[in-house]
């Protein structure tokens, strides 16, 4: 049975109150029996709270960020950099189509951010939108995530995604798992992670109420 990564992307949502909350609804048992791991990638904001509470040993959750400084420590105001990232998080989104499209984050940036994750022990989940985009050296975990699917209520059809992550791991052999992300529910989750190519998924809006999340990763 392959192991099923599937990555909470909560975006620029919640306070600290709100993110108690959503933690008194999720119901996880037994990820590891499973074969799933659900990771949290969550506002830098509130990744201190999360780390607190999913210090218990017997959690099955990981934290991850959603973005991370190009730049090591220094003077680069507002930048938060691997070295502090890490003492929260474990992984790191980058890379995503909103970042690329509000941020004017370039391909060059996106390397420089991979490598500074890295350096630090930060494992990335690069973003793509197709096979044409290019992946930095060291991305091992990638999410194809389409455009015209990201919020839209419109998921690419599960073949096609197959199609893109065989071609993504037969391009890039240092690519070991590739996510599917764009609106997956837990109605859909199914029939991408059946896919034999699919790793897992990167969950938007679905992940962000507890109870439709616990369905989620139930169904996946
Ligand atoms: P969505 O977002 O699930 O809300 O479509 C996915 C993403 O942008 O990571």
């Amino acid at each position: 049975m392959k192991k099923l990564l599937i990555v909470a992307n909560w975006k620029s949502n919640k306070t600290v109150s709100q993110a108690k909350e959503w933690l008194e609804g999720l119901q996880i048992e037994d990820l590891g029996i499973k074969n799933k791991e659900v990771i949290i990638c969550a506002p830098f904001t509130l990744l201190p709270f999360l780390r607190s509470y999913f210090l218990h040993p017997t959690s099955d959750i990981q934290l991850g960020g959603q973005d991370v400084s190009p730049f090591f420590e220094g003077a680069y105001t507002g930048a938060v950099n691997g070295k502090q990232l890490k003492e929260f998080a474990d992984y790191v989104i980058i890379g995503h189509s909103e970042r690329r499209e509000h941020f004017h984050e370039t391909d060059e940036e996106l390397e420089q951010k991979v490598q500074q994750a890295l350096a630090f022990g930060l494992t990335p989940v690069f973003c793509v939108q197709g096979v044409e985009t290019p992946i930095p050296d060291g991305v091992a975990i990638v999410a194809y995530e389409p455009l015209s699917a990201i919020g839209t209520g419109n998921p690419d059809t599960p073949e096609n995604a197959q199609e893109v992550a065989r071609v993504i791991k037969e391009k890039h052999r240092m690519v070991h798992a590739v996510l599917y992300g764009g609106s997956v529910t837990p109605e859909n989750v199914n029939s991408f992670t059946q896919m034999e190519h699919i790793d897992g998924v990167l969950v938007g809006g679905a992940s962000l109420d507890s109870t439709v999340f616990t369905q989620l990763i139930e169904n996946a």
